[in-house]
């Protein structure tokens, strides 16, 4: 193995030029402009498969954004098949003013590359197949067989590659998956995660008058939609943090005591956490630590909000339109359909009178615990404990990746989600990095645990 990694790490800059390009193109999933560079980046990923050696490379159609799969079974059947997977699209890049240099205009300042999709997920996807190539240019070939399913519509709730893991399970079939796109505990911490949070994203839109109204002529008479809206979202939750909306606790499995006592041995800090993000007080559900309610309980935020007159200065309206994005991340064993259906009811049940609430289901995504005695999670175990020279932990992270939970069902396989990405690194919001040293040794820490699966003694 030695010579695999000498090769990484002289190809280190080589690397980071090439994930640079990947990084520029702007494959944005949710934004219809963006169609045509969310292609390109789909492109941009199969060429490079190809030029990593992979055969039979493929950009396949969906309703939606491509996917891009190729497969090398060269291993042979006495080797393990892996399935690994990634997504190239990226979540908007708004606040643009918040960034410090453009989103897809890559910098690297401070040794950690600053981009949108840095860490999420396009750094994390690429430091696989960087892994993959030094295999293949050291040794000749895979020492596994290997499948790569990298998707262009993870951030809105894969709504295409899911019925294809469906009709396709016979393609994908494995041994187990592999996935870098979730976070370490802590720097030069490496972990595994052995769940993921679920999510149910609505919208709601309330209407009141036919037009916006002078408020001095008709506030008082006319149900004000902001005003509504308000109230909607304010009965949503108790002062508790406990959501009350009818049976949505029903389903959601308890933690055992043993995963409360591993989840405080891991050693969260509730002050590095409020220093990070800089608020006086944390806030969450009664009767759970911060490290549980982040992983393990569910929760229900506003996610955005828009109504009336928010220009500068004053302008007295009683406006006609109020809107909200409302998300719900669930834990096991929550369902997105069924938690969404108590949503609906529950919102229209508090609508105040005098206003017409809709509400929209945008996309969701299943719950998903993995399981933690696998071979695939051993392998990882190793590769990680030796890279980063620290023991490995199992966390649970609140986030969701849609399709883990179809690995399971639909395909029968073992999941290990092994990232390398920090939670400070701006997943999502503005000056969203990755940091370099992570990305170096994630290919090191993939290049060991793709060896450990083959041969699990060497
Ligand atoms: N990489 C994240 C998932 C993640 C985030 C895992 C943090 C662990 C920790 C993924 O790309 C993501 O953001 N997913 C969306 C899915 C949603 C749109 C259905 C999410 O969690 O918001
Ligand atoms: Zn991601």
């Amino acid at each position: 193995m030695q010579n695999v990694l000498d090769l990484l790490r002289q190809g280190r800059n080589s690397a980071v030029d090439t994930l640079l390009e990947l990084l520029s193109i702007p494959s944005v999933s949710t934004d219809p402009d963006a169609t045509d560079d969310v292609r390109r980046c789909a492109q941009w990923v199969a060429d490079r498969l190809t030029s990593i050696g992979m055969p039979q490379v493929r950009i396949i159609d969906t309703a939606g954004h491509p996917i891009v799969y190729a497969e090398d079974l060269s291993a042979g059947p006495d080797r393990p098949t892996v399935l690994f997977y990634g997504h190239y699209d990226v979540q908007p890049v708004d606040p643009l003013n918040l960034w410090t240099t453009p989103p897809f205009s890559p910098e690297i300042r401070n040794n950690k590359v600053y981009a949108r999709g840095a860490t999420d997920d396009k750094g994390q996807v690429f430091l696989h197949l960087v892994a993959l190539d030094a295999l293949r240019r050291a040794n000749g070939s895979l020492p596994v067989n290997i499948k790569l399913l990298i998707e262009g519509e993870e951030e809105i709730g894969s709504p295409n590659l899911a019925p294809f893991v469906s009709k396709h399970a016979d393609m994908l079939a494995c041994d187990c998956v592999v996935v870098s796109d979730t976070s370490m505990f802590a720097p030069g911490q490496p972990s595994i995660v052995y769940g993921l949070r679920g999510l149910a994203y609505l919208q709601i839109d309330v209407t009141g008058p036919n037009r916006d109204l002078h408020s001095g002529s008709y506030g008082g008479a006319v149900q004000n939609p902001i005003n509504a809206l308000a109230s909607i979202i304010a009965s949503l939750k108790d002062e508790h943090g406990r959501i009350r909306i009818p049976g949505f606790y029903d389903d959601v499995l308890e933690l055992t005591v043993e995963e409360r006592d591993d989840l405080a041995a891991l050693g969260h800090s509730d002050e590095r956490l409020k220093s990070d993000v800089d608020v006086a007080d944390l806030f969450g559900e009664a009767g759970y630590t911060s490290i549980e309610r982040l992983g393990a309980r569910p929760t229900l935020d506003c996610n955005g909000i828009l109504g009336g007159f928010t220009g500068e200065g004053a302008k007295t309206v009683l406006p006609s339109k109020a809107m909200a994005k409302v998300s719900m991340r669930l834990v096991p064993h929550q369902r997105t359909a069924d938690i969404s259906a108590k949503f609906i009811d529950y919102v229209k049940s508090v609508a105040p009178p005098g206003v017409t609430v809709t509400v929209t289901d945008l996309h969701g995504a299943d719950p998903v615990l993995v399981p933690r005695d696998t071979p695939a999670i051993h392998a990882a175990v190793k590769a990680l404990g030796e890279t980063y020279n620290a023991a490995c932990r199992f966390t649970r992270e609140g986030g969701s990746i849609p399709v883990v939970l179809l690995f399971d069902t639909v395909l029968n396989a073992p999941t290990v989600l092994m990232g390398f990405g920090l939670n400070n690194e701006n997943a999502h919001s503005p000056d969203e990095h990755f940091d370099l040293d992570n990305f170096h040794l994630g290919a090191e820490a993939a290049v060991r645990f793709y060896t450990y699966l083959a041969a699990p003694t060497a």
